[in-house]
């Protein structure tokens, strides 16, 4: 047992670390981030409120917590010199491309004078990556629409701060959408953090070695790209566009029936998971937040919408799905949501990414801290050729 929750030995087994930081309970469908309910959090707290949850182990206090948004806000603004290196992409990168790029560089402005054995260097990582990211997210995307950057304003909030560096021009000032920023808020609490996920064990691994934890979260970044992972967010979208381009609510049963179909290379995205054998409960949230945020921009009936609810409808009436216990995961509803904001679908993972962020680095955090933590060196089991010696090139066949 392991204090409050105890495990059966063949999951011990399994399990590649212990943590205090996110519990999973996937046959209930619960998600705790340091004991509390996601459902809470997501109702009752900001953005940075649950990264200093998941970085300190505990909710701050006002006071605390409005140095916390001074500390992040004065670390916004990246190297000038950092700026220039998206010159080097050609405007029609992916963008997760870019950032895999970008933030792996920033190893190069900090590695020398960062120990990480130290831990207020840890900590000044932790408020840079937190603080950074949203810059360079917005950066990106700015890149990609070959509009001037936005350079962050300490005097907005985190959310505020990044849809104006987002969809602001020096042009004019940026209008503000509470509801939207509200909205994002919540999205990237609902990301924060989820366990050893893929990503967040890349970046167990890599920083195992004692690795600059810049490099660890781009190579956490490049995890999350694929589309059996974070990429999934994408790939959900684009299958719901490409539905309704088919013909809509009319194609959805045709639709179901192909992603049941081994053969046919096609899957429902946005649906299943390694861990919930249950609705995640991050996209009941997710849910809500769509329609909270299609009814303020005026898009209640958002034919994508119809479609998602019309097929986790079917999908969770039929037998294959049932039997495998597949439901919708965090990345179905993740989208419509996310093209609400006015967030172009390639940005969906870079969103993920941002959120990700303070998830992967306080796992990297606990990891580095933990005075017994070893290097990870996962085994295997050797299926290959039994001893053999090697034939001269004159003596093959
Ligand atoms: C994330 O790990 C995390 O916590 C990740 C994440 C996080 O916050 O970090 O939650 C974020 O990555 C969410 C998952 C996003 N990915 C997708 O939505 C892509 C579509 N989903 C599948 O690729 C799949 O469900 C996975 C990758 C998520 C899980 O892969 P598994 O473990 O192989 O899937 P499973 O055990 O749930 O599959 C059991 C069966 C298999 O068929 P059989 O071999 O039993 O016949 O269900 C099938 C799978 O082929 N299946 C699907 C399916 N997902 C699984 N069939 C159709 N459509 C699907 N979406």
């Amino acid at each position: 047992g392991t204090g409050a929750f105890t495990y059966d030995p063949g999951f011990l087994s399994t399990a590649s670390c212990s943590s205090k930081i996110t519990y999973i309970d996937g046959d209930e469908g619960v998600l705790l981030y340091r004991g509390y309910p996601i459902e809470q959090l997501a109702t009752h707290c900001d953005f940075l409120e649950v990264c200093y949850l998941l970085l300190n182990g505990e909710l701050p206090n006002k006071v605390d917590k409005d140095k916390f948004d001074w500390t992040i806000s004065r670390h916004t603004m990246v190297h000038e010199q950092l700026a220039r290196l998206f010159q080097g992409f050609r405007r029609d990168s992916h963008p997760m491309a870019v950032m895999v790029g970008v933030v792996g560089a920033l190893s190069a402005f900090y590695h020398d004078s960062l120990d990480i054995t130290n831990p207020e260097h840890r900590e000044i990582s932790a408020y840079r990556l937190i603080a950074k990211l949203p810059t360079i997210v917005a950066m990106a995307y700015k890149y990609n629409m070959g509009q001037p950057f936005m350079y962050p304003k300490n005097a907005l909030a985190y959310t505020p701060n990044f849809m104006r560096m987002m969809f602001g021009v020096p042009a004019e000032e940026y209008e503000q959408n509470d509801v939207l920023n509200r909205a994002l808020d919540r999205i990237l609490i609902l990301h924060a953090d989820h366990e050893q996920n893929a990503s967040t064990s890349t970046v167990r691994l890599a920083g195992s070695s004692g690795a600059n934890p810049f490099a660890c979260i781009a190579s956490g970044i490049a995890c999350l790209w694929g589309p059996a992972h974070g990429g999934a967010n994408e790939a959900a979208l684009q299958m719901l566009i490409d539905i309704e381009k088919d013909g809509g609510l009319a194609k959805v049963g045709e639709f179901v029936k192909k992603a049941k179909d081994k053969n046919s290379g096609v899957k429902l995205m946005g649906f299943g998971h390694r861990v919930y054998k249950n609705y995640d409960p991050r996209a009941k949230l997710m849910q809500e937040t769509t329609r909270e945020v299609l009814a303020a921009v005026g898009a209640e009936n958002d034919p994508l919408l119809k479609l998602a609810m019309a097929l986790e409808k079917i999908a969770l009436e039929d037998e294959y799905f049932v039997s495998r216990k597949l439901y919708p995961n965090v990345d179905f509803y993740s989208g419509i949501v996310q093209r609400a904001l006015g967030i172009p679908t390639s940005m969906f993972t870079c969103i993920f990414s941002m959120a990700r962020t303070v998830g992967w680095i306080a796992q990297w955090n606990e990891m580095i801290s933990d005075p017994e933590q070893k290097i990870g060196r996962p085994r295997q089991l050797y299926t290959g050729a039994t001893k053999r010696d090697v034939v001269p090139m004159a003596k093959r066949k």
